[in-house]
């Protein structure tokens, strides 16, 4: 089992914070809207998805540094938009040695950077994280599907193969 720190507490992290969960990992929930992580904790519901419980063994936390520190996984959750400004605040707490999973999509406008290319050019500043390694995870999978635990498909792809492979099954 691994530990886990999503990034983003929209649908889609949600979705897959309560599926690994239930998979038995540790995971913990990060969002850059204080609020949001006051509400989720308490009500243990998200407002978008009215359905799902969230597991009490999720852990919610407004530092950015506490959801990156010791997990083996960090998943990149947050809307396209937000991708480059979470990778510069969480650039200082990621090693190498952490995989990053990135569940955003899109293209940058400006540079168009698919979303893992974002946050390979935004870690890598400062001359950091060479050999960090990022998978993308993505597929005809939906929140609203997850939650209920319909079947669904997703690829995983990593320059490196063994990489992808390996967390194509953390899911
Ligand atoms: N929803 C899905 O079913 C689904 C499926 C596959 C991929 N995705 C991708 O996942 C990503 C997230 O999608 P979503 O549906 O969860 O979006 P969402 O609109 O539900 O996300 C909203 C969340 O974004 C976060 N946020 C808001 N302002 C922020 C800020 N300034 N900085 C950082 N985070 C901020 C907050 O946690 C907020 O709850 C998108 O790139 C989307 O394409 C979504």
């Amino acid at each position: 089992m691994s530990s886990i720190g999503v990034l983003g507490a929209g649908t889609w992290g949600m979705a897959l914070a309560r599926m690994l969960s239930n998979s038995g990992h540790d995971v913990t929930v990060w969002s850059a809207i204080g609020k949001e992580i006051d509400d989720l904790s308490v009500t243990r519901c998200h407002p978008n998805l009215p359905d799902m419980i969230i597991p009490d063994s999720i852990i919610f936390t407004k530092s950015i540094e506490e959801v990156c520190d010791q997990k083996e996984i960090i998943l990149f959750a947050v809307p396209s938009v937000f991708v480059r400004s979470t990778a510069e605040k969480a650039r200082q707490y990621i090693l190498d040695s952490q995989i990053i999973v990135d569940v955003a999509k899109g293209i940058e406008p400006d540079t168009l950077y698919t979303m893992s290319e974002v946050i390979r050019d935004e870690m890598q500043k400062d001359g950091l994280h060479e050999n960090l390694k990022i998978v993308a995870l993505s597929g005809p999978t939906h929140a609203e599907e997850v939650v209920n635990d319909m079947p669904t498909t997703i690829v995983s792809a990593c320059t490196d193969l063994e990489v992808a492979e390996k967390y194509r099954m953390f899911l």
